[in-house]
């Protein structure tokens, strides 16, 4: 798929009186991104929310955006090609930046399975990019199977499912890597929060 991007010389960004370090005061904590990566099935959405829940009861504002459910609305439209995976994360890390300056923690969980994707977006949200890699054996996500995908797959139901026949280049320098695969979602999560 084709996305034009209008070359917007007439379009002024309205800077607003009401800024990022006064909501970050505010609220009582910075704004950041937490960006979860990993095959499917690596427990990504189920991480992200049990470390949203911790940081809410602590009094943090959050959101996380979740792969499947973005993929209803905002980008209902793309599929898995390689092209319409870089188009959905050049969405994604668009609002991740509005979000930063809303002054509210964004948790993420998509597969972002291409490295020059992943790194576009860290080039975007800088030093509020913080890449937790989700590291579990593809077996294992298999034997998951929470979705039915890799049985589609197997099946040749499904093309270009990540892991088997798309994919996934694995994080150089993630600022974090959980074991999701041996470890314990507690034990996951807990390593996070500290
Ligand atoms: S990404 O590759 O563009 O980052 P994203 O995280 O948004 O993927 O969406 C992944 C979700 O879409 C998976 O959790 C899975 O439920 C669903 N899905 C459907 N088809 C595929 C596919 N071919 N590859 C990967 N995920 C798929």
């Amino acid at each position: 798929m084709t996305i034009k991007h209008e070359n917007n010389n007439n379009v002024v960004w309205h800077c607003a009186t009401v800024t990022r370090e006064r909501r970050e005061k505010l609220n009582g904590h910075r704004s950041v991104c937490l960006w979860f990566t990993g095959l499917s099935g690596s427990g990504k959405s189920t991480l992200a929310h049990a470390v949203e829940e911790r940081l809410h009861q602590s009094g943090c504002h959050t959101f996380v955006f979740d792969g499947d459910n973005v993929r209803h609305g905002l980008c209902g439209d793309l599929g898995f090609s390689q092209e319409d995976r870089g188009e959905n994360l050049r969405r994604i890390a668009e609002m991740v930046r509005l979000f930063l300056d809303s002054g509210i923690i964004s948790l993420t969980a998509f597969i972002s399975p291409f490295r020059a994707d992943r790194h576009k977006v860290r080039s975007l949200a800088e030093d509020d990019f913080i890449e937790i890699y989700c590291q579990c054996d593809i077996d294992v996500c298999e034997s998951r199977d929470v979705k039915g995908l890799y049985q589609k797959a197997r099946q040749g139901e499904i093309k270009e499912l990540t892991g088997m026949s798309s994919p996934y280049d694995e994080p150089q320098n993630p600022e974090l890597v959980v074991h999701t695969g041996a470890h314990t979602l507690q034990q996951c999560e807990e390593r996070i929060i500290d």
